[in-house]
């Protein structure tokens, strides 16, 4: 098959024949918070006793009488302890000398800025505990959460877990839809949003958009709205005994809530991610498990020390802004810097100029926003004074060898370590990465499980690879594990247990170990995209494609993206009497933004007069994707009609033309 310039398989290639590797600073890993590689044997031999010595870093209000119980595929951790979140998270600093250190460092996109201490959280964790008491929250109850990138947010979710709420954040850029989908499949009883939040210069109207989804979810009783905008608010209806503003709920609030005392495995969460249907997937986490692994991979991945600053640029909307922005460094007592807006804002060094002006130690994002640091050049980076910076990380999709160097040379001035780490909304916390004072790096690969962890690559029937390109399994239960799929068992099941006999856990990922050791991870394979690090499924592109009425019939598919990874292409078949043209085109995408929101936009959308299909009817989306990246074909023999290809790339053609 041939090759595009973007393909990150063909760098990987090319990387594995040049070898280059870069071993820890010898600076760096002197004082490294794990710097003997005897740990993986170690933590190997009894994975049961590595965790538990992390769960003894953390407060429990009883002690867990067993580590774990497996009845494959549920895991139960630390079997019978009673923990809380919150209290990890805020109560247990508070009472040492990190009471008044900065827990976060907040900047608004217009620049506004805020700085709370452990003690300033303490007391805004409790009044919002108690609102949510004051509003009928109870213990196991979900409440959705709908905001920007605002330090309420971050207080919400520790008020949830501090009353023993269920937490279900839903990202802000989803539209109204996604949200009202999300709330009803939780039975969400309280919403938590904003009257806006800030993007490019412009401010997304969440309330406004909330209001459209609150038409249809019955199960919301009250909705509590920050007021984001203090200049030029836009306008917010408030719909009388349901909305509340939140400045005012928590003038009245107690100054203090008690935390549930809650079992190690009760629900801290659920998180919806896109799979292979058009229905998003409730991701369910639990409490201690959970605390114990992002707890223990913020310390060891990142380095962690008591004076860093570190900063994950990730959205609390995704994965990585619960585990890695929240739970997981404020659990450490870190120093974490939170930041709302676009990073091209107002100037393509606004990351740098923050990094700068609070002294960041720790910066960890995704390779596609390297890639457009890459594309706006050098010399943003280069106003700012980045010496502060110590360790680099990455996140959320493969990293391009050449985005790896480049991060390396021009943010990491050559002296930080990158540490690219592979993990899942389903992990939790990070599984496959580098440990930064110990791992030889090899730019573009994750290098090895993390220890505890055990990852294998296996063929699609279940034969261990030792060398070479397959699936991704994890073969043994980790603390931070998913629970379930929130209200699917069989789902769950079906999705990731059932890929081989032997019950292991399958990631969707496609990887491939080298000689050394060294793990590859080469993107899903399944009918999943990753655009902009950002997961979509196709069927639910489709979905909101197939929900228009000019629509007959679409397959959507991923394309090469230079920035982005990749993006969305959609062959679209229109119903008869429907003429094609540059409105519909809009007017398509217009539509999925409508049902999905802006991330899931098709990058290309092209009219088909029919879809590849094999003769026993399933689309070839093979084919799709090779003609969406320009490539030659590959085998059609198995196509029902092969003129319809043709006429395809035909339409390509002229598309591109
Ligand atoms: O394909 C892998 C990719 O992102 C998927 C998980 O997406 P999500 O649940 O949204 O979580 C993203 C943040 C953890 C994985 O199945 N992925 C994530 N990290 C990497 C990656 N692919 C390659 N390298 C990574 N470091």
């Amino acid at each position: 098959m041939a090759k595009t310039p973007n393909d990150p398989r063909k760098e990987i290639d090319t990387l594995l024949d040049e070898r280059r590797t870069f071993v820890p600073p010898k600076e760096f890993s002197d004082v490294a918070n794990v710097s003997d590689p005897e740990i993986y044997d170690r933590a190997g031999a009894d994975p049961e006793a590595f965790w538990e010595s992390f769960a003894h870093e953390l407060e429990w209000s009883e002690p867990w009488s067993k580590v774990l119980e497996w009845n494959p595929p549920n895991a139960k951790w630390f079997v019978g302890g009673k923990i809380n979140a919150s209290v990890n998270c805020v109560d247990r600093h508070v009472r040492t000398a990190r009471r008044n250190k900065a827990a976060l460092i907040w900047e608004g996109e217009p620049g506004d800025r805020r700085t709370l201490t452990y003690f300033d959280l303490y007391r805004e964790v409790n009044a919002f505990g108690g609102v949510l008491k004051s509003l009928g929250v109870r213990r196991g109850d979900r409440v959705a959460l709908y905001m920007p990138l605002v330090p309420e947010l971050a207080i919400a979710m520790l008020a949830c877990a501090r009353i023993g709420a269920v937490h279900s954040v839903v990202f802000g850029g989803f539209s109204a839809e996604s949200l009202r989908d999300r709330i009803n499949d939780a039975e969400a009883c309280v919403l938590v949003t904003a009257d806006g939040g800030y993007r490019r210069g412009q401010v997304v109207p969440l309330k406004q958009m909330a209001d459209d989804a609150l038409r249809e979810t019955p199960s919301i009783n009250h909705v509590v709205v920050v007021r984001r905008q203090q200049h030029d608010p836009l306008p917010v209806t408030m719909q009388p005994d349901r909305d509340y503003w939140y400045h005012e709920l928590m003038m009245k609030a107690p100054s203090a809530c008690e935390p549930e005392e809650m079992d190690s495995e009760d629900l801290l969460y659920i998180l919806y991610t896109s799979g292979t249907t058009g229905k998003p997937k409730g991701i369910v986490h639990t409490t201690g498990g959970y605390l114990v692994g992002t707890y223990a991979t913020t310390k060891w991945v990142f380095d962690l020390k008591e004076d860093d600053v570190y900063w994950c640029t990730a959205d609390i909307g995704w994965v990585t802004g619960h585990s890695y922005l929240v739970y997981g460094p404020l659990a450490n007592g870190a120093t974490a810097v939170m930041y709302e807006g676009a990073p091209d804002w107002p100037a393509q060094d606004r990351l740098w100029e923050i990094v700068e002006r609070y002294g960041v130690t720790i910066f960890y994002t995704a390779p596609t926003a390297i890639r457009a640091f890459m594309r706006w050049g050098t010399k943003w980076p280069a106003k700012r004074d980045l010496s502060s910076l110590r360790l680099l990380g990455s996140v959320g999709e493969p990293i391009n060898p050449e985005a790896w160097m480049w991060y390396y040379e021009h943010i990491g001035r050559q002296l930080c370590p990158v540490v690219d780490t592979w993990w899942q909304t389903e992990t939790g916390a990070i599984l496959i990465t580098p440990l930064p004072g110990l791992t030889t790096l090899k730019p573009g690969s994750a290098s090895h499980p993390f220890p505890g962890i055990t990852a294998e690559i296996r063929t699609a029937d279940g034969q261990v690879v030792t060398e070479g390109g397959g699936l991704l399994a994890i073969t043994k239960p980790w603390p931070s594990m998913l629970r379930g799929i929130y209200g699917d068992p069989d789902r769950f099941i079906q999705q990731y247990w059932s890929q081989w006999s032997d019950g292991m856990y399958f990631t969707g990922d496609g990887a491939k170990l080298d000689a050394d050791g060294y793990f590859w991870l080469l993107g899903r394979v399944d009918d999943v995209l990753n655009v902009a690090g950002h997961r979509i499924g196709t069927m639910e592109v489709e979905s909101a494609l197939v929900d228009h009425s000019a629509v007959a019939e679409a397959a959507v598919v991923g394309r090469t993206h230079e920035i982005k990874g990749q993006a969305i292409a959609a062959f679209v078949t229109i119903r008869e009497g429907v003429s094609s043209s540059d409105e519909l085109i809009e007017n398509l995408k217009s539509h999925v933004v409508k049902k999905i929101g802006a991330i899931a936009k098709p990058d290309l959308i092209l009219f088909a007069s029919d879809l590849p299909k094999t003769r026993s009817g399933k689309i070839m989306r093979r084919l799709l994707r090779d003609i969406a990246d320009g490539k030659t074909l590959g085998d059609t023999t198995t196509l029902a009609d092969p003129s319809v290809v043709a006429r395809l790339q035909e339409d390509y053609a002229d598309e591109q033309g």
